[in-house]
């Protein structure tokens, strides 16, 4: 029987959105479904890796066992349960939505509707691909999603250079079918020497194997 191309092989990925608090009750979150971050986790456990899989808030659920969830609800906690892993790990494979900014200060009662015009003021989280980026060994993988609207391979390949990463998945909001909800995805895979490969609309779960291949592949170079 052939073996499985990532025994011994521990994998992080971040999934799902994240929620910034304003108040006790109340956040500032996105419509991330965490379906293509949990498809991923699966098809990496189906090949053998040890998968630490940091999740924010979702419904979603995993198929293997042996996948270590750690869930995280802000992004300040999906950058610490992404440092404490990041050492340990040969690759990691970042899906989350992070929120870019979360409120500059958070209410400790509820905030009460007495004014007509209210204003949050925001701060910048911290990117947590980037600084994996910046303490990335020789012989780790990094891989990085962009989500893009308009000249997506440029902010893609400007992105992978940013965040130094080994290879970014574009998927492109004007494609139907591909995005935040949706079961299936439309991907354009770009690595370090900027060579490209074009998916067909698929299922996330093939995404997720078209992926994994990738990341094999990188791996074993
Ligand atoms: O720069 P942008 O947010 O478009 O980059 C998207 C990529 O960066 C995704 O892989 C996402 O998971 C990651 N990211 C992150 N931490 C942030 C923002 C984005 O890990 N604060």
């Amino acid at each position: 029987r052939k073996k499985l191309p990532l025994v011994n092989k521990k994998v992080l990925v971040t999934a799902g959105p994240t929620y910034e608090a304003i108040d006790p009750v109340r956040f500032i979150g996105n419509h991330s479904s965490g379906k293509m971050g949990f498809a991923l986790a699966d098809e990496l456990a189906s090949q053998g890796a040890d998968v630490i899989l940091v999740a924010g808030p979702t419904a979603q659920k995993s198929e293997y066992k042996s996948i270590k969830r750690i869930d995280v609800t802000s992004a300040a906690e999906m950058l610490d349960a992404c440092l404490e892993n990041f050492d340990s790990a040969n690759a990691c494979i970042m899906c989350a939505a992070v929120a870019d900014y979360t409120p500059a200060h958070v209410a400790q009662q509820k905030i009460k509707k007495t004014e007509d015009h209210f204003n949050i003021e925001l701060k910048k989280t911290t990117d947590i691909l980037k600084t994996l980026g910046q303490q990335k060994r020789d012989d780790q993988v990094l891989v990085g999603f962009a989500l893009e609207t308009n000249n997506e391979e440029q902010h893609a390949i400007d992105k992978l250079k940013k965040k130094n990463l080994d290879l970014i998945v574009l998927n492109s909001l004007n494609d139907s079918g591909a995005g935040f909800k949706s079961d299936t995805n439309k991907v354009t895979l770009i690595d370090r020497q900027l060579n490209k490969t074009t998916f067909e609309l698929k299922s996330k779960a093939e995404v997720a194997n078209d992926i994994c291949l990738a990341v094999v592949d990188l791996l074993n170079k």
